[in-house]
């Protein structure tokens, strides 16, 4: 089924112009793709109501967003890792890696975007606030126009429109492509909302209306319209890191996709949720299993030290990597030798580990099996 035609453009190349999008006559999905769609739909319900459950579920959001902006900057070829952007988060070190920043503003754009959604709607206003969010003062900032639209011709892979992969529609039918899909985000129809993310993503990726991150700010669009579509009360479903892991037939599926093999780009899409879903259902319990474990281990120590301890604890898991700086700010002791007590005792416990064991002077702890949890 087409959803539109590559056009010959004055300078010579071939552009792809969408077509009028929803196409008029539907999608006509098979009825095996409805069921998939059934079946993640289900599986969003149980994650869901599995992390209403969990006690400081905002931290659990979170991790998740640490890990989503690694595997989604780390898919645009960021090397940093998810440790890297939690050390300077926490400001326990200065050794870190340049492109670490391209991690902290895909933090900052995403809870900016779930924020924003509060008092706007889901709307190309807030798709423009978001990769404004996402790329001013990053790294690639002078070739990314933040906050506005192309004006200009882009291409995917290649040295000009010539020779790319794909080339998407030149800034004017742009345009139009992009008021359609804003009508479609909030247009009532039957489409499942798994579903309609899914066209969401990929009709997006094929109009590409970024001179760059077009992939990150369309990643972050999947999270946010699940939320926004009433699905998931907190916006926990993140697919970076099933993309990263499948990129090369994430890539293929969007190119099918615009020549028109709908069910093949869905197909893979709700598999990346159902897989993803059933991944964060298990992170929650297993979330859940330490916290129970170390909050027994807390509790046998004497009554004194389990107050401030049950209070760090607590905070690890919003930030697991600290130093005496750290547990100074959350326990409010006013001496390093206090902190420094606490720590000792974590370790002893075996909650916190040295991070890095040949290190003498700003020497940091990681809460290490937790972290282990989101690899
Ligand atoms: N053939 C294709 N048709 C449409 N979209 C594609 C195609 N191949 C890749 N894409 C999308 O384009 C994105 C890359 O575009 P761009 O460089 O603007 O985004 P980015 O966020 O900077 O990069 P990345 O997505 O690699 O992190 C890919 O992540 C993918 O979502
Ligand atoms: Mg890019």
């Amino acid at each position: 089924m087409k959803l539109g035609k590559y056009i010959k453009q004055p300078q010579g190349y071939k552009a792809f112009i969408p077509d009028p999008f929803p196409p008029k006559r539907g999608f006509d999905l098979s009825s095996r793709l409805i069921q998939k769609a059934s079946m993640a739909t289900l599986k969003l319900g149980k994650l869901d109501g599995i992390t209403q459950l969990l006690p400081d579920k905002d931290f659990f959001l979170f991790m998740y967003i640490r890990k989503d902006a690694t595997s989604s900057s780390q898919i645009e070829g960021t090397q940093a890792t998810m440790i890297d952007a939690i050390e300077a988060e926490s400001k326990t070190t200065d050794q870190l890696p340049d492109d670490v920043n391209d991690i902290l503003h895909y933090i900052d754009a995403l809870n900016y975007g779930i924020k924003r959604l509060e008092k706007i709607p889901l709307s190309l206003r807030l798709i423009k606030e978001i990769h404004r969010e996402l790329m001013t003062g990053g790294r690639t900032t002078q070739f990314a126009d933040p906050g506005y639209f192309r004006k200009s011709q882009n291409w995917i892979s290649g040295s000009s429109p010539t020779n790319a992969r794909f080339v998407p529609p030149p800034p004017s039918a742009m345009l139009d492509s992009l008021s359609n899909l804003e009508k479609f985000l909030h247009q009532k129809d039957k489409l499942l909302p798994v579903i309609k993310a899914g066209l969401i993503h990929a009709q997006f990726e094929t109009i590409h209306p970024f001179l760059d991150s077009n992939g990150r700010t369309g990643r972050m669009l999947i999270t946010i319209y699940l939320h926004m579509s009433g699905l998931l009360e907190l916006p926990v479903l993140f697919l970076s890191w099933y993309f990263k892991n499948n990129q090369k037939f994430y890539y293929e599926s969007l190119r099918k996709y615009a020549n028109g093999q709908i069910d093949n780009w869905l197909d893979f899409f709700l598999d990346g949720i159902t897989t993803t879903a059933d991944e964060a259902v298990e992170t929650v319990k297993r979330i859940t299993l330490l916290r129970e474990r170390d909050m027994r281990k807390i509790q046998s120590l004497g009554k004194q030290s389990a107050t401030s301890s049950i209070k760090v604890l607590r905070e690890l898991f919003k930030m697991p990597i600290v130093n005496v700086n750290t547990i100074r700010q959350w326990t409010g002791y006013s001496t390093r030798q206090g902190a420094q007590k606490v720590i000792d005792r974590f370790i002893k416990l075996e909650i916190l580990e040295l991070k890095d064991k040949n290190k003498t002077y700003g020497r940091s702890f990681i809460y290490k099996e937790y972290l282990d949890i989101f690899k």
